[in-house]
């Protein structure tokens, strides 16, 4: 796959084939802003392929294992869809009640088995700092696909390929990140993923309980960049290039009491969005419940379908990455 010659995104001065090949991806903060550059670089290459040939035999011969823990659609799909367009072929273990697991297996047992059998491993956990501990115990490459409330990698490289793909720049941007920041993982990986970038503006929108970690928030801050925290999204809207929506995580509240009293904090809808520019885009990760309308889908800011697709560039572009192929 040739990712220098014709991509008009940046020419890489250094081996970043090499750099990549074996490397596990665990959280965002491993890549540099040349090394965002290069992901993007090779996924719009992956996108010109997938447009003109379908299916290719980049990874042909090379394993996959899926391993999910936690329910998803998109992330294992396009997993999948990105392994099998490249040729490769997947081991899908998503109802890990089936697999050793159940048995009392730990994680680090399930990993080394799977690495017998696989060239790679995709794992999605409850747990934060699961991705570092498969990673530690595994020799092969290891991906997170989301640990508990702590990362979620592909995703932010996804957001990212995608702010790129619908407003043309990463650069001077107000990103408005709405819902819920205290467990939403993509927002925490995404914020970080951002402040690499100049003239970035950070907006927090989110009820009380379920504002942005303060972790998180000093990370970006010592980047220079300048975050602001709002319970309404009223004042930032107009200014705002990049809506990210986010979905309350009812699963991860100690107390069902008070997910009932933020989950229809935020909805998005025609109404609301008169207020935002013209020129914009709106962003989700999805599963997205009731904090868009479907009334939304299709006013041409609304970019949470084309992100998915996004994805699967993304992700064909890292598997390449990691097992020496871009
Ligand atoms: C997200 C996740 O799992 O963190 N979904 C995804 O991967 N696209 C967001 C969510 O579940 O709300």
């Amino acid at each position: 796959m040739p990712t220098t010659s014709s991509n008009p995104h940046l020419p890489f001065g250094e081996n970043k084939q090499a750099e990549w090949y074996g490397k596990d991806i665990i959280s965002v903060k491993q890549f540099s802003r040349n090394d965002l550059e290069y992901v993007f670089g090779v996924a719009h290459e992956m996108r010109g392929m997938v447009e003109r040939v379908g299916t290719f035999d980049l990874l042909k011969g090379k394993i996959l294992a899926n391993l999910f823990y936690e329910p998803s659609t998109r992330t294992s799909s396009s997993f999948t869809a990105a392994m099998e367009r490249l040729g490769g072929s997947v081991i899908p273990i998503n109802e890990v009640k089936y697999s050793s697991v159940s048995k009392g297996e730990s994680l680090p047992d399930t990993i080394r088995t799977l690495e017998c059998y696989a060239d790679v491993i995709v794992l999605r956990h409850p747990e934060t700092g699961s991705a570092a501990i498969a990673a530690k115990a595994a020799k092969k490459p290891v991906i997170n696909a989301g640990d508990g409330v702590g990362e979620h990698p592909t995703q932010a490289l996804l957001d990212a390929f995608t702010i790129m793909e619908e407003l043309g720049r990463l650069n001077t941007l107000t990103v408005t990140m709405l819902g819920d920041l205290k467990y939403g993982r993509t927002v925490h990986s995404l914020a970080r993923l951002l402040s690499q970038f100049s003239n970035i503006r950070l907006n927090y929108v989110s009820p009380e309980i379920l504002k942005m970690p303060k972790e998180v928030m000093d990370e970006v801050a010592e980047k220079g960049v300048p975050q602001a925290e709002f319970s309404s999204l009223e004042n930032v809207l107009p200014e705002t290039d990049v809506l990210y929506v986010t979905r309350v995580q009812k699963e991860r509240f100690e107390d069902p009491a008070d997910y009932e009293k933020v989950k229809s904090a935020y909805v998005i809808d025609p109404e609301v969005m008169k207020a935002a520019k013209k020129e914009m885009a709106v962003l989700h990760p999805l599963p997205r419940v009731t904090e868009i309308s479907m009334d939304f889908d299709d006013d041409p800011r609304a970019a949470y379908f084309r992100q998915m697709e996004y994805g699967l560039y993304v992700r064909m572009a890292l598997l390449a990455m990691v097992l020496g192929k871009a």
